[in-house]
């Protein structure tokens, strides 16, 4: 059986598609940094469907030889794959001065370099006849340039353009989408961003299973983007038609007070 490779499995996105696909009979290789979660990932995914396959192998996506040694890994097991999520993913948020250089490394090897090298390594072990599919979360940061949020919103805009490319050059060989969610109820902080959003957050943000079964749909499909829910859809629209120079002082006078650091 072919399997369905998940980055940032460990994750509130991450583990909703786990479950989804463990409920469809779906082998599954799964990584993240910690393998205390991966482990107990792994118990709880077996609670739900002994029948399949899972292997587990933690990763620090940010280093290239651990992402080598996965691959090692996967090509010492004889894995063959079907379908990649790119779900990891780093949303330090902070004016670009207050950077450290190991920040401004960490989040930018997490949320591209290592998308581009995992989907590389991925692209070289599909299983005989399949079509692959390849979904990667950006985000709705994506969408435009965000003052405060500048090098999370530049990294999620850079996966869109290059699944877009990869999708041409991919023509016939793969299916691809990428995702841009709103507001998804994850961590802690993350819900408490979203409340404090008030009545927009309340409308837009959705869960990760229905960001993750809305994905896991749009692949099947080959949607080149997928925006899961109304109010982002009609968000995406409002961003697309407004000036830059009014939409980049709203974002910047929205998010100027608010840092987060993520480790
Ligand atoms: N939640 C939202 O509102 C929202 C909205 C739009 C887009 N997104 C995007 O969706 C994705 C998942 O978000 P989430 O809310 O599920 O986040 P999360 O709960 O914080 O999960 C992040 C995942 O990424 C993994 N990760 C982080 N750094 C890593 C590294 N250096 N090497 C390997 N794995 C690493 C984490 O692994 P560990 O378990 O080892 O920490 C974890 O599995 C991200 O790409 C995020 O940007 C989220």
């Amino acid at each position: 059986m072919a399997y369905t490779f998940i980055t940032g499995a460990t994750g509130g996105i991450g583990k909703a598609f786990c479950f989804l696909l463990a409920n469809s009979n779906e082998d599954l290789f799964l990584t993240g940094r910690s393998k205390d979660k991966l482990d107990a990932l792994k118990k709880d995914l077996l609670a739900v469907n002994d029948k399949i396959d899972i292997i587990t192998y933690p990763c620090d996506l940010t280093d290239e030889l651990n992402r080598r040694d996965t691959f090692l890994y996967i090509d010492s097991l004889n894995i063959k794959f079907k379908r990649l999520i790119n779900v990891a993913g780093v949303d330090i948020q902070k004016g670009f001065l207050a950077y450290t250089d190991e920040k401004l490394v960490f989040q930018t090897r997490v949320n591209t370099e290592s998308v581009f090298s995992v989907t590389l390594g991925f692209l070289r072990r599909i299983d005989n006849g399949i079509l692959p599919e390849i979904i990667t979360i950006s985000s709705m940061s994506g969408a435009t340039p965000m003052p405060y949020f500048a090098i999370y919103s530049a990294t999620k805009a850079c996966l869109i353009n290059f699944f877009k490319a990869l999708r041409v050059e991919l023509k016939g060989k793969a299916k691809i989408t990428t995702v841009l969610p709103g507001g998804v109820y994850t961590r802690p902080d993350i819900l408490k961003d979203i409340k404090g959003q008030g009545l927009w957050g309340k409308l837009s943000a959705k869960t990760p299973e229905f960001v993750a079964k809305k994905s896991l749909k749009a692949v099947k499909r080959n949607k080149k983007i997928l925006i899961p829910g109304f109010w982002n859809k009609f968000l995406y629209f409002i961003l697309k038609i407004t000036p830059e120079c009014i939409k980049l002082n709203f974002i910047k006078n929205r998010w100027k007070k608010q840092e987060k650091d993520a480790f």
